[in-house]
């Protein structure tokens, strides 16, 4: 089996490609990302892999680069599962121009190559957000519509739809995965549970969009990732499967409990402009995969949460670099320049 995965040097790509090295050791493994400012290659330090040969640089936007990095392999891949995206709503809003380019042409390009090779499956790592926004009742299943309401969202809907269209017309052996917000290790610090931690840790202001009420599902990216892996090897072709952590909480309890990890008291916090077009709620019914798959969240808020601070608190070494030009240039524009 041979699986290229691209966006793997991300937050959850990263996990991932960790989880496969030491559950399918026999797998040959292709890491195929542009290292943007999300991407750090130090994510897959400890994973054993020979990078020389398993990663290959470049921008999956460049279909002159798709289709020379394919044509390099004695037989088409097995597998192509596909975590590159730009990823962050607030950069959306800022600048959408990169999210049409990567997670739409770019999930196309690689889409086209497995139409093209006529084998191989297509994984797309979707998300939850392409259904909108739920009111303070209900859970989005499967059948859901699409309803995206920021840039990121639209374009990673756009994506879902021309996986579908694959499907459809040419037969195209695909699967969508469709996941609520992730935590863990190695998650790059504009996010909220990273930003809020560093923040702390480093005495700064902790910013809350709004009053704080929105409510998110969070999931740890160990279990994000065990899922995956099921659909990859189990998930029916054409269809799409929902994962959540079952574990829904506010943003204020959130930081708040952040705060009194890191710093034992909340007077960091402060309530910030609110982020425009943000979505109230998710929520994720996960029958399906629970059924058909046998998977659920194994990993608590609770101890989830506890050992994610821990990680940022001894990695230093991992996030301290990060905090840099770029970092601090977007940080600047959104949160003191809009
Ligand atoms: P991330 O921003 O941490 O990582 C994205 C990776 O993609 C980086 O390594 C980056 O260098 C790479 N990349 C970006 N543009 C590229 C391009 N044009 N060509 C090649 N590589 C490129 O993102 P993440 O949080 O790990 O999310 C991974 C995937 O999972 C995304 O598709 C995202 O939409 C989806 N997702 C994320 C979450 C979440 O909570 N983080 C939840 C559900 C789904
Ligand atoms: O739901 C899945 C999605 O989760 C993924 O598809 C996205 O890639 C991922 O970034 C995440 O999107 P969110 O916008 O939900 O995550 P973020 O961490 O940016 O924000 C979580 C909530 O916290 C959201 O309601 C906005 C709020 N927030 C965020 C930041 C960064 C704040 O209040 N202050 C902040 O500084």
């Amino acid at each position: 089996m041979h699986i290229i995965i691209a966006g793997g040097c991300g937050f959850i790509g990263s996990n991932f490609v960790k989880m496969v090295v030491a559950k399918r050791p026999a797998w040959r493994v292709t890491v195929v990302d542009a290292l943007t400012y999300a991407g750090n290659l130090a994510n897959l330090a400890d994973t054993g892999l020979d990078l020389a040969h398993a990663f290959a640089k470049g921008n999956i936007s460049d279909n002159g680069f798709v289709e020379r990095l394919f044509g390099g392999f004695p037989e088409p891949p097995e597998c192509v599962v596909n975590f590159a995206a730009e990823s962050h709503v607030d950069r959306s809003i800022l600048g959408p121009r990169a999210f049409i380019e990567t997670n739409i042409l770019g999930a196309f390009n690689l889409l086209e190559r497995v139409r093209l090779a006529g084998r191989g499956r297509f994984v797309q790592i979707s998300t939850d957000e392409v259904y909108g926004s739920l009111g303070d009742e209900g859970k989005f299943t499967e059948l859901t519509p699409l309803d995206p309401s920021s840039p990121y969202s639209a374009s990673k809907a756009s994506a879902d739809l021309l996986v579908q269209a694959h499907h459809r017309t040419f037969g195209v052996d695909t699967v969508i995965t469709r996941c609520s917000n992730n935590y863990g290790p190695y998650q790059f610090p504009e996010k909220l549970i990273p930003l809020m931690t560093i923040n702390a840790m480093q005495g700064k202001e902790l910013p809350v969009y709004g009053a704080g009420r929105n409510v998110r599902d969070w999931i740890h990216a160990e279990d994000h990732c065990r899922g995956i892996l099921m659909a990859i090897e189990r998930g029916r072709s054409g269809e799409v499967y929902n994962f959540g952590g079952e574990s829904e909480m506010a943003n204020i309890q959130i930081v708040e409990r952040i705060a009194d990890a890191v710093t034992g008291g909340r007077d960091l916090i402060r309530f910030v402009k609110d982020r425009p077009g943000h979505d109230w709620r998710y929520a994720m019914d996960i029958t399906k995969v629970r059924d058909e798959m046998g998977w659920s969240p194994a990993v608590t808020f609770d101890d989830g949460l506890r050992a994610t601070v821990e990680w940022y608190k001894e990695h230093r070494n991992w996030w301290q670099p990060i905090l840099t030009g770029e970092y601090l240039t977007f940080y600047d524009q959104w949160y003191n320049n809009r």
